[in-house]
């Protein structure tokens, strides 16, 4: 069965340049990019992704780091990856949360850090499961922005234009 997750490129992984290097080590799987985009994370938006560490002391961090606070670069790579097991696939890739942790063959065991705050600055998001790709990848990306249809949509007219919203 064919999955959908959503990857992040994050600003520390923007900022040292690895972009390249990320999505090289994602293309020795067989997964397909079916939407990218560059985004400038709104405080809105970051919350809305970590809604779940509401409670945790590190939560104002996290979300300042994603809006690119900690790193000068205001932008994160959104990608969705598409392929057979594609959760499994990239949450190899990615290694452990944490990266001091996380195997130094995988991408957040080579380029991640913990900072001296304590808040784990690992170059990558990948969603953990299908559930969670989900409710992200219809938080990240609108219908129209993925080139494979993978939930029900409905279009709507919008002044002159007619877009696809999920339903
Ligand atoms: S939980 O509840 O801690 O198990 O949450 P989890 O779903 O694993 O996501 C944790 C995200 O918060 C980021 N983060 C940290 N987690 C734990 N401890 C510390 N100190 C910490 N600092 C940051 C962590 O990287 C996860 O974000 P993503 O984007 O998924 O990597």
């Amino acid at each position: 069965m064919k999955e959908a997750v959503l990857v992040l490129i994050k600003p520390d992984a923007l900022q040292k340049s690895l972009t390249g290097n990320i999505l090289s080590r994602i293309s020795s799987t067989d997964l397909e990019i079916i939407g990218a985009k560059v985004v400038k994370v709104s405080r809105e938006l970051a919350e809305a992704h970590y809604a779940h560490l509401k409670d945790k002391p590190f939560f104002e961090d996290v979300i300042d780091y994603i809006c690119g606070n900690q790193h000068g670069k205001h932008k994160v790579i959104a990608l969705v990856y598409y392929g057979e097991n594609a959760v499994s696939q990239l949450r190899t890739l990615a290694g452990a949360t944490n990266p001091e942790e996380a195997d130094p063959t995988t991408i957040r065991g080579a380029y991640g850090r913990i900072t001296t705050k304590g808040v784990y600055e690992n170059v990558i998001h990948v969603s953990d499961s299908v559930e969670s790709a989900e409710r992200e990848i219809k938080m990240w990306f609108s219908p129209d922005e993925l080139i494979v249809d993978l939930y029900p949509s409905r279009t709507m007219v919008e002044g002159t234009r007619v877009i696809r919203i999920w339903e």
